[in-house]
């Protein structure tokens, strides 16, 4: 070690818990006497010590045998001994990489200090001391003050870390929600000294993984082509996922699963999984080192990255989620949804039970708005029983097509002459929410705001700006750009009785020049999401849709102040069944809205039969998004009755446990099941996107349920299909789809029953 560097051992802290059984309620542990702490959860354990010379080292982050005598790791000077003592500064499973901890491997934090002949970029942090609290909360936590599903108080442990040589300070947070097995973590990094500092590098967290643990899951794709799922090995050195965007993105989501190859399936073998609370610029490292240990580190992605610490200044991270689990790809996709269910998305208290059927009409009317055809689509969405009406793209400014009009939030006289009031009023007296498609972070260069303020678009001045889709994207590192998209919004909202906002952002960025300088790219999300949560704020009610150009902006920081997201612009049933498969993997069914268009797919030119397009769309949040003028009459009593079906299993498939029980990898055919947490109610879907002559396909195993109960099978129309206990369910499945051709389709609706004595 440099002489420089010296550890003074802080005093053992009196507010320590020692019982291995943990009487206090407390699942943080620290054993003075090792310096080790454990994080103990429902199934799972991760812990750390700081050795002797205040390096804060991973130990463990495993599935943990339950009812063992002791439920601690207990540390031990023994877990630095490594073959070759020379080799440590690379091997070393610092809880927090630094630059100079090792500088031929990634990082996770890298500074600058001026101050000095030498420019000093070297850190090293030693433990300073801990506390546990409960009232922690993350960079970019929501402020808009409104309750989750669940809010009771978590614990979080806070580790104080410094550089004994440099004025900085490094806090590592851990936010544990036990029962899912999940911890979620930031860092806090504050300048103590009297010069800036520069920080070129800044994860939220580094991660240690068993070695071995190299075979990942994670989503990538692009417009119309979102969360295509690819499971690789990872190399040996670096493979990254990210983003360098000002939105999460469409290339590859924030989210991986990580397991032993051939030791993980659905639903066994250990899986580790991550997901980031951030829908900025961001990156997922993964390192494999030479000794097989695979390490991660996983936040603010470093490209163009800088932030100046000012002295004194303090900068949160977001979080990141992570967790571990046994029972395979399921059991890590059951613990995000339940944790993005209870922890993340908002749920005002007199807020709806379950996410409203919508409809939507721009792929019925595109930029061809008029009141009456509104009022007409609005009249046939209510008669089939659709709860929350949506006008998309269209009706402000001189948006009569795409080269115009982003920018200027106020009613087209030309297309609403008496506003939008006769169309709220009608929508509203036929019993439905009325929403409106905004896309607040855009201004075409044919705009009234365009004109006005030319220097409010991010821009190099003197170079070129690149238009995509027509339009550049509003500085948002300008407080007066973020002042004044609020307040345009909030005018909309006081003036209209509007209940939904679909939120839209439809480009990348090309020339990321801003007044706050690389800052930008943390600047663009915060902004956004203090928008956000000042509507939700001021306007109670109001529900939030996210979209991107489809799904370019997933992610659980957009969630945790939006109500549901558009998945895909791409709503071709049979692409559907894989981009929902891939969404399932990180985020909840309650979240992704999936609707039912035309036969003829607009996108694709797919055809595909009405079962088909429901099956896969009573999957998520049921939307419609076809031309109801195009249906006759009993096309539109079929449309009713889907959604009457829909209505009746929509509380299992938005709050239940999902079973992926065939994989369109392995099948073709994609079966899943939603489970009621109180095992009473199950859905049952199947889809079918290739077919090969003579395949023969057998029933699909069911999962969840209780093997004692009998449980009646029910189609859409109620009439009862099957009926047999949870054990034959689970073991046997439900006979009937041995030989489903191409577009084959079905959801069916299982209930517990009593039988007659
Ligand atoms: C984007 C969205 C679509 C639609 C159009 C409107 O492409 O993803 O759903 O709102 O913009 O211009």
């Amino acid at each position: 070690m440099p002489s420089c560097v010296t550890w003074v051992k802080p005093p053992v802290e009196s507010a320590t818990f020692t019982s291995t059984h943990f009487p206090t309620g407390t699942m943080i542990h620290f054993d003075p006497t090792t310096n080790t702490f454990n994080l103990v959860l429902a199934t799972s354990l991760y812990a750390f010590r700081a050795d002797d010379e205040g390096r804060l080292l991973h130990m463990a982050w495993a599935p943990r045998p339950v009812g063992a005598p002791t439920d601690l790791v207990l540390g031990g000077p023994g877990f630095d001994s490594l073959p070759r003592a020379d080799e440590l500064p690379l091997t070393r499973r610092f809880e927090l990489n630094t630059f100079c901890d090792s500088v031929q491997q990634e990082v996770a934090l890298k500074v600058t200090f001026r101050d000095s002949p030498i420019p000093i970029r070297d850190v090293r942090l030693r433990y300073a001391g801990h506390e546990i609290v409960t009232d922690a909360q993350p960079g970019l936590a929501p402020t808009h003050g409104q309750p989750t599903a669940v809010s009771t108080p978590r614990e979080t442990l806070r580790v104080r870390l410094a550089d004994p040589a440099q004025p900085l300070e490094v806090t590592l947070c851990y936010r544990l929600t036990p029962e899912h097995d999940i911890i979620e973590r930031w860092v806090e990094i504050a300048n103590t000294g009297a010069q800036p500092i520069e920080v070129e590098a800044l994860a939220f967290a580094t991660l240690h993984f068993p070695n071995g643990t190299t075979e990942l899951t994670s989503a990538a794709g692009w417009w119309t082509r979102e969360f295509t799922a690819t499971r690789e090995r990872l190399p040996m050195g670096i493979r990254s996922i990210e983003q360098r965007s000002l939105q999460t993105g469409h290339y590859a989501n924030p989210f991986f699963l990580l397991n032993r190859p051939g030791q993980a399936w659905e639903e066994t073998g250990v899986v580790y999984f991550g997901a980031l609370a951030y829908s900025g610029a961001w990156r997922i490292v993964f390192e494999q080192l030479f000794t097989l240990d695979v390490r991660c580190q996983v936040g603010y992605n470093p490209f163009d990255f800088g932030l100046t610490l000012m002295p004194g200044e303090r900068h949160i991270t977001p979080a990141v989620v992570i967790g571990v689990c046994a029972e395979g790809w399921g059991g890590a996709s059951r613990r995000l949804h339940a944790f993005a269910l209870e922890r993340v998305l908002p749920r005002p208290a007199d807020g709806p039970a379950f996410r409203p059927v919508l409809y939507n009409s721009w792929e019925a009317t595109y930029f061809n708005l008029s009141l009456e055809g509104q009022i007409a689509l609005a009249r046939k969405a209510a008669t089939i029983g659709v709860e929350l009406f949506c006008v998309d793209d269209g009706w402000f400014g001189g948006r009569r097509h795409d080269r115009a009009g982003l920018g200027d939030w106020f009613v087209s006289p030309e297309v609403f002459p008496e506003g939008l009031e006769p169309l709220i009023a009608e929508v509203h007296r036929l019993g439905m929410q009325f929403g409106l498609w905004v896309e607040p972070e855009m201004v075409n260069p044919d705009s009234e705001l365009y004109r006005a303020h030319p220097d409010w678009v991010l821009h190099f001045p003197g170079r070129p700006r690149t238009e995509w889709r027509f339009q550049l994207m509003l500085d948002f590192g300008r407080r007066e750009v973020v002042e004044h998209i609020y307040g345009v919004l909030h005018s909309l909202l006081s003036r209209y009785a509007i209940d939904f906002l679909k939120w839209d952002m439809n480009r990348y960025a090309t020339e990321p020049g801003s007044v706050v300088g690389r800052a930008i790219w943390q600047a663009h999300t915060a902004g956004v999401y203090e928008i956000m949560d000042r509507l939700r704020r001021a306007f109670p009610h109001l529900q939030i849709e996210s979209c991107a150009s489809g799904g370019g902006r997933i992610d659980l920081g957009i969630l945790a102040r939006t109500d549901q997201v558009w998945t895909s612009d791409n709503t071709d049933a049979y692409d559907r069944i894989r981009i929902q498969e891939g969404y399932s993997l990180a985020y909840p069914a309650r979240a992704m809205m999936a609707w039912v268009t035309h036969a003829v797919n607009h996108q694709t030119g797919m055809t595909s039969p009405l079962s088909l397009r429901f099956d896969v769309a009573m999957r998520g949040s049921l939307g419609i998004g076809a031309d109801l003028n195009q249906l006759d009459e009993a096309e539109l009593a079929e449309y009713a009755q889907y959604i009457a079906f829909y209505k009746r299993i929509r509380p299992v498939v938005q709050g239940g446990r999902l079973y992926r029980l065939q994989r369109l990898e392995e099948y073709g055919a994609s079966v899943i099941e939603y489970v009621s947490p109180d095992r009473r109610e199950a859905v049952y879907s199947v889809a079918v996107m290739s077919y090969q002559q003579g395949w023969v396909r057998p029933p699909a195993p069911l999962c969840g349920l209780d093997p004692d109960a009998m449980y009646s099978v029910t189609d859409r129309r109620g009439v009862e299909v099957y009926r047999a206990a949870g054990l034959e369910l689970m073991t046997a499945g439900i006979p009937g789809d041995a030989f489903g051709g191409a577009a084959y389709s079905r959801t069916l609706y299982l209930r517990q029953i009593r039988e007659p004595d």
